[in-house]
């Protein structure tokens, strides 16, 4: 597989089981993958503040990349993608997986354990960590997409 770099992982109180099991599977072939556990030392704490903790990680580049996982893996995705920098989506098939990476170039993917098998949970973030940017037309879209990003973070600026 190619090299992943520092992936972080973590969930709310929905997806424990299918975290276990990721964290089980990517060890097992070789990615470096942190479990924040966020929930562990804030007990009683929900999807926003555990996705808006690995997503700042991500932001700040403690890691290069984080899994997210909560019951759809919606709350996640939108919580993420509040942090300037950082881009995150939910992928339950394959083939969005991979072009999570290889169009938008995002650095966060995320789940629910509500919708898909963990079996297929590990296949759909085995894909888009072995994916990469491609560049090429996709690069004015993502330009785009930063400097809209900017705007509304700085506006004015
Ligand atoms: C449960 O708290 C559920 O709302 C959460 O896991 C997630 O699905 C939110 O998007």
């Amino acid at each position: 597989m190619a090299e992943s770099g520092r992936v972080a992982i973590d969930c709310d109180d929905a997806a424990v089981e299918m975290k276990q099991a990721l964290l089980v599977h990517l060890r097992g072939i070789g990615i470096d993958v942190t479990d924040l556990e966020y929930a562990r030392s804030h007990i009683g704490a929900m999807y926003p503040e555990i996705g808006f903790h690995l997503a700042c990680q991500v932001r700040d580049r403690v890691f290069d990349r984080g899994v997210l996982i909560c019951g759809t893996g919606l709350g996640m995705a939108i919580v993420a993608n509040k942090v300037e920098g950082v881009y995150a989506g939910v992928c339950h098939d394959v083939y969005s997986a991979e072009r999570l990476a290889r169009s938008n170039d995002a650095q966060v993917l995320t789940l629910g354990q509500r919708v898909i098998g963990i079996e297929h949970a590990k296949k759909v973030v085995e894909v888009w960590l072995a994916s990469r940017f491609e560049g090429g037309g996709s690069i004015p879209k993502v330009e785009q997409m930063r400097r809209i990003e900017h705007d509304s973070f700085h506006p004015g600026e």
